[in-house]
């Protein structure tokens, strides 16, 4: 099974948001057995879950905040939503569950100095440290000439990590949420920008250098 968590200890970066639009993409894209694990108590995810519709392929849902997680049989892609605010020990027993993190992080002065700390806590916990966790960071929300968005780029782009790919700040994102589906289920016409945007990160999604090395 392919495990790959959202994280980022900053709170409204758009973890929910890219753990139900990536849930969405194996479900409907490639047609895989989805599972979406909500670790926040606030369960955002699990709300998206409730807003979807029947015509949609199924995801299965998991309250994880709530005690052991347990994947459905013939689950093949666990996304994992995690809350904001994670830290020390709790931060490692997150880590210690996942093949691959995705990290997002916002245009904002706030939101890099907060990545910046974040970074090099996630950096050398333990399996991450050893590369059996193996780690990106995306943009999100970007509005591409602006001068934080050069900062936050060269922020990204100097981390030994992967900087993948920077998604725009859409209305579409609202409106997949409202109605419990993910950009890929919109009308392409109005997606295409988008749908571009995420390409980069499901090709390395895919690729070995997103998987614990043995
Ligand atoms: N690329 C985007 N374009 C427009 N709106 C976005 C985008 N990404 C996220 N949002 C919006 O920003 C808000 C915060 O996003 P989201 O809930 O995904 O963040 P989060 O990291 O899960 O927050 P929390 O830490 O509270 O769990 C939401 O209202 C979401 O719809
Ligand atoms: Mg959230």
């Amino acid at each position: 099974m392919r495990t790959i968590m959202i994280l980022n200890a900053k709170g409204g970066c758009g973890k929910t948001t890219l753990a139900t639009n990536l849930a969405s993409y194996y479900a409907w894209e490639r047609g895989q057995q989805v599972a979406l694990a909500d670790f926040d108590p606030q369960a955002s995810s699990l709300a998206w879950l409730q807003a979807r519709e029947a015509q949609w392929p199924e995801i299965k849902g998991i309250a994880a905040f709530r005690g052991p997680v347990r994947a459905p049989k013939d689950t093949e892609v666990m996304i994992m939503d995690a809350p904001a605010r994670v830290q020390g020990a709790e931060l490692a027993a997150l880590v210690r569950r996942v093949q691959t993190i995705v990290v997002p992080v916002l245009p904002s002065p706030i939101d890099i100095r907060a990545a910046a700390d974040f970074m090099k806590e996630l950096l050398t916990t333990g399996k991450v440290s050893r590369q059996q966790t193996r780690v990106a960071v995306v943009a999100n929300r970007v509005r591409e000439n602006t001068l934080i968005y050069h900062t936050l780029h060269a922020f990204l782009k100097s981390l030994k990590i992967p900087f993948v790919t920077s998604l725009r700040d859409t209305q579409n994102y609202i409106r997949a949420e409202e109605k419990g589906i993910g950009i890929f289920e919109m009308a392409p016409s109005q997606t295409w920008q988008d749908r571009e945007q995420w390409e980069p990160l499901v090709r390395w999604l895919r690729s070995r250098r997103s998987q614990p090395l043995a």
